[in-house]
């Protein structure tokens, strides 16, 4: 099995990161898309984890489709929907061969995207490409080679656990490896990609590259996330793909 298939659904048994309320962080990449777009519209939320985004753009006025893996991920967006009293469509599946349907204006991928070797995220583009109504937008987080490579090996310790930060130099993969007490390892490593290397690897999808957003960095010595710095400071950032 792919470790994609566990990893998720241990991280949050572990950590309850994808169990947790909507943050002004979402509400505000949300009025972002939004801006960008210049109004709400049918968006789908790849890999939508707990749906804290996916039920922020919904209040924001789009029409929400959250694809995730984890029937748990389903779950608890339908569950926070239901707090804010806004309507989201959820879907459990696979992005890498679920029908989502479409036409969508906006397709987001937040904190998800590397997750297969170079063949199957340029298929998953081409799929992305295929969702999109012809004048829509793709908002897809991409993570930095540099600022995982400078971490590497940073490690964090709770009490059920430690988290440490790993580079795979040759295949340009972050790393990232949970050890929780008395129980068996899970990493999650994610395919990096430069704005010019992600070009490369655009070609051919009917996707292209039209604007980098600088994403934040987390400083692990300070424990401080900056969320204004500049993209060769970068942890990651967002690729806003347009058709070709
Ligand atoms: C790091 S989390 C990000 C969640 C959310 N986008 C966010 O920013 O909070 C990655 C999510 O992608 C989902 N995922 C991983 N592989 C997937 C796949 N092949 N198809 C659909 N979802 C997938 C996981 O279940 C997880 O919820």
């Amino acid at each position: 099995m792919h470790w994609s298939h566990s990893f998720y659904e241990r991280q949050d048994a572990l950590t309850g990161c994808y169990r947790t309320p909507i943050h002004p962080f979402h509400t505000a990449l949300a009025a972002r898309v939004t801006a960008h777009r210049g109004q709400p519209g049918t968006l789908l939320d790849l890999g939508a984890g707990g749906g804290q985004f996916a039920v922020a753009a919904a209040l924001a006025g789009h029409r929400v489709t959250a694809l995730d893996l984890r029937q748990g991920a389903g779950e608890h967006t339908l569950e926070l929907a239901a707090q804010h009293s806004t309507p989201v469509h959820t879907l459990t599946g696979d992005f890498y061969v679920a029908d989502p349907g479409g036409p969508f204006d906006a397709v987001c991928c937040w904190d998800g995207f590397g997750i297969g070797e170079d063949d199957e995220q340029r298929h998953l583009i081409s799929r992305v490409a295929g969702w999109l109504a012809v004048d829509g937008t793709a908002y897809v987080d991409v993570f930095t080679p540099w600022y995982w490579a400078h971490h590497a090996g940073f490690t964090r310790r709770t009490e059920r656990y430690s988290q440490t930060y790993g580079f795979n130099a040759d295949g340009c993969r972050m790393l990232d490896t949970y050890a929780p007490r008395g129980e068996a390892a899970l990493t999650q490593s994610l395919r990096c990609y430069s704005p010019a290397d992600l070009r490369l690897l655009l070609a051919g999808t009917g996707l292209m590259l039209a604007e980098v957003w600088p994403g934040g960095a987390y400083d692990p010595r300070a424990g401080v996330f900056h969320a204004e710095v500049s993209l060769g400071e970068s942890m990651m950032y967002t690729a806003v793909l347009r058709p070709a």
